[in-house]
């Protein structure tokens, strides 16, 4: 019951990505949403990735006829129903109570992957005895490497079909906004699938962030040995995640990973880092038909997924969008931003010309 004299604020819901961003802002602390929105230092990186999506224009059919569209598409033998991923993502619950869990259960309705985060605050058992959809489980690599072992020992056994090894995180990037927040996770909160001292993060002093210093308990010398070492143990595919260069994935390719995941942590990690769809052509000459080529940065449109397809990823992920999506109505708002988000995609093959993914060629581009 409203108070006399209250205006009753209802928000309409958002009709685009960027709205989402928005409202989300509205209902996150200040220190929460600068920890999801920010990159490091300049966020040139960050900007970066966005801007390079409106340097290509479209190139479209006419009188194509085209059928259906038909979005759905192939991830390492699971088929899916369109070309989107939830991007591993730490702390959902700080976005909303629904956390991890909601975020599931939409992937999962959608029939698209859900990525959990090795620093999740719902436990990677819990995400699996919740969610019925397919999910991948990413690493990050502790310098104690029984604790690794153990992480993607419960990952496999928990009946997560692939394992992305984030290699673009030896060191925390520096995200100034969080060192002005002093960010550290809230005393309620814990990394679920880790215990002890690397279940929560210390005490800071105002200057710094607490996630930087948690950081250094990783292995900081990320090396292709720990590649080797992974392929090696897992029985599930290995996809690397935060890579820019032909080289570095030919090389992982050649290693035993099964594809990789183009892209700069959201323009989180190295500042001026290229953008991932500037990586991309580079990436999917380099690697051909010999591995997946996924990548994430600055996907907020269906046309955006349709020119990252078109320069030759198989998939995008989207990071951001789904803790906007997240924070505004749990798991109801991650379902309608995906459905949002295949309605462009939809909508835009038609008009395209297109009526399924592999018919989404560089030529359908042209960079202005
Ligand atoms: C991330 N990202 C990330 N990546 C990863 O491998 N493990 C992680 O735990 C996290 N955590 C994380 C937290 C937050 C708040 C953000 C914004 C991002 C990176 C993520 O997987 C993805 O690469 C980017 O978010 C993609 O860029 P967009 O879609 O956010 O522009
Ligand atoms: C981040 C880490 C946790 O980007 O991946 O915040």
């Amino acid at each position: 019951m409203l108070a006399m004299g209250t205006v009753p604020t209802t928000t309409a819901p958002a009709v685009n990505l960027a709205e989402l961003e928005a409202q989300a802002r509205s209902v996150l602390s200040q220190a929460t949403y600068d920890y999801f929105a920010g990159g490091a230092e300049d966020e040139a990186a960050l900007e970066g990735n966005r801007d390079a999506f409106r340097k290509w224009r479209f190139r479209f059919h006419v009188l194509a006829g085209a059928q259906g569209p038909d979005l759905s598409t192939d991830l390492l033998g699971q088929s899916v129903a369109m070309p989107v991923l939830l991007a591993p993502t730490a702390t959902q619950r700080l976005a909303h109570p629904e956390g991890e869990l909601g975020a599931a259960r939409a992937a999962a309705a959608a029939g698209v992957v859900y990525c959990l985060s090795t620093l999740a605050t719902t436990s990677l058992e819990d995400v699996a005895a919740s969610s019925r959809g397919p999910r991948w489980f990413q690493l990050y690599m502790y310098q104690d490497r029984g604790i690794t072992e153990d992480l993607v020992d419960r990952a496999m056994a928990a009946g997560y079909s692939a394992i992305l090894l984030t290699v673009d995180a030896a060191v925390l990037g520096r995200r100034e906004r969080d060192f002005r927040n002093a960010w550290t996770l809230p005393p309620e909160l814990s990394y679920a699938n880790l215990t002890g001292s690397l279940a929560k993060t210390a005490n800071v002093a105002t200057g710094s962030s607490a996630l930087n210093q948690y950081f250094h308990q990783l292995e900081t010398r990320l090396a292709w040995k720990d590649l080797e070492w992974l392929v090696g143990k897992s029985r599930v595919p290995v996809l690397v995640k935060g890579l820019v260069r032909g080289d570095d994935a030919r090389r992982a390719v050649a290693q035993g990973a099964r594809g990789v995941i183009v892209g700069n942590h959201g323009g989180r990690q190295l500042d001026y880092s290229i953008a991932a769809l500037d990586a991309l052509p580079e990436v999917v000459e380099a690697v051909g038909s010999d591995g997946l080529v996924l990548m994430d940065g600055g996907v907020r449109r269906g046309t955006d997924v349709l020119k990252a397809l078109a320069l030759g990823a198989r998939s995008v992920l989207i990071g951001r969008p789904l803790l906007w999506a997240l924070a505004v109505a749990g798991e109801a708002g991650v379902r309608r931003m995906l459905d949002q988000l295949r309605e462009e995609i939809a909508t835009s093959m038609i008009l395209l010309g297109v009526s399924t993914l592999d018919q989404l060629t560089p030529d359908l581009l042209v960079r202005i």
